[in-house]
């Protein structure tokens, strides 16, 4: 009976995957290998927006291995309280907080301080929304839920954070910014979601220039399709990351993007100032 119960999962398991080779009209997978110092950010306090899944979380484990201090923060406490498990560290807070509501910007800075025990040392504006609708059929009320988390809540919040630092004096010690934008914040763009990802390259160019004399140092990465839930459902497997959008003809795992995150606001990346690093498997050079 248990060899019978075996061979039927092995069975239903091989017709999941030619499925999704079928679907996805290939196959692909990869394994990272993450690069591990053990103290690249040893003490640092990283502000992670969004850091409840996905990209964010991944950005959450790869600084808590390199010795940070984390808080993340998201909409849903019970996703949060699933990456707390899962990332399973003393050095992990986490904060309910839908960073859309502006008014609010002041008093959870002042509760992630707390949960700190001291200053915000790196920012991750990590947190964002997808649009369904394309160019044509786009309401106003889609507009305005994709502006205010993905471009409104990120000026902003640095904006708030940026006071603060600079009325510090600078000790030699970098305080870092990183921008989540995408690769549409670098082809044409026709839909809210895309307009944002262009809004927050700009800002990330403009605050390098403005920020980097007052010691803080802005960057951000533009990745292609990687698998999160923002994606179809059937990257989420991994059994097939399988797409024929981009020469690499992969979508990226999280992972990829945490490892370009942690160079960016660890010290390996204090002389890049301003840049958008495009992460997308080659997709915008189409
Ligand atoms: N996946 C991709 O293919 C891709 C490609 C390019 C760029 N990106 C960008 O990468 C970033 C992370 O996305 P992801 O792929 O990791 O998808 P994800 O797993 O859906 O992560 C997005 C996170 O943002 C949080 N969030 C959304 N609205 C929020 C709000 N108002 N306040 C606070 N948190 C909020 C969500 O948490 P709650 O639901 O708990 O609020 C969620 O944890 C986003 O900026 C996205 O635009 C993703």
């Amino acid at each position: 009976m248990i060899n019978l119960l075996r061979i039927v999962t092995k069975v239903r398991k091989a017709i999941r995957f030619l499925h999704s080779v079928y679907r996805s009209g290939g196959y692909s997978t990869v394994k990272v290998q993450n690069v591990s110092c053990g103290d690249r950010l040893d003490g640092k306090r990283v502000l992670i927006t969004g850091g409840g899944s996905g990209i964010g979380l991944c950005i959450a484990r790869s600084c808590l291995n390199e010795g940070a201090y984390v808080v993340i923060t998201g909409r849903n406490e019970s996703k949060l309280m699933q990456a707390k498990s899962e990332l399973d560290s003393p050095y992990l807070k986490t904060l309910v907080w839908d960073v859309g509501n502006i008014k609010e910007i002041n008093s959870r800075l002042a509760e992630v301080r707390s949960l700190f025990d001291g200053d915000i040392d790196v920012l991750v504006n990590n947190a964002g929304v997808m649009s369904v609708e394309q160019f044509g059929g786009i309401e106003e009320v889609e507009w305005d839920n994709v502006y205010a988390v993905n471009s409104k809540a990120v000026f902003f919040l640095t904006q708030a954070i940026v006071k603060e630092w600079t009325t510090q004096p600078f000790h030699n010690k970098y305080k870092k910014i990183l921008n989540i934008s995408s690769q549409g914040g670098f082809i044409g763009a026709v839909y809210p979601y895309r307009m944002t990802k262009w809004d927050v390259a700009g800002l990330t160019k403009g605050l390098g220039l403005l920020l980097a004399p007052k010691g803080i140092i802005v960057n951000g990465i533009a990745p292609g399709i990687v698998a999160t839930d923002m994606q179809a459902k059937a990257y989420m497997e991994r059994d097939n990351l399988f797409t024929n959008l981009n020469p690499i003809n992969r979508v990226a795992l999280p992972e990829e993007i945490a490892e370009l995150a942690l160079f960016l606001i660890s010290d390996s990346g204090n002389f890049i100032v301003g840049q958008t690093i495009i992460c997308d498997g080659g997709y915008t050079l189409k």
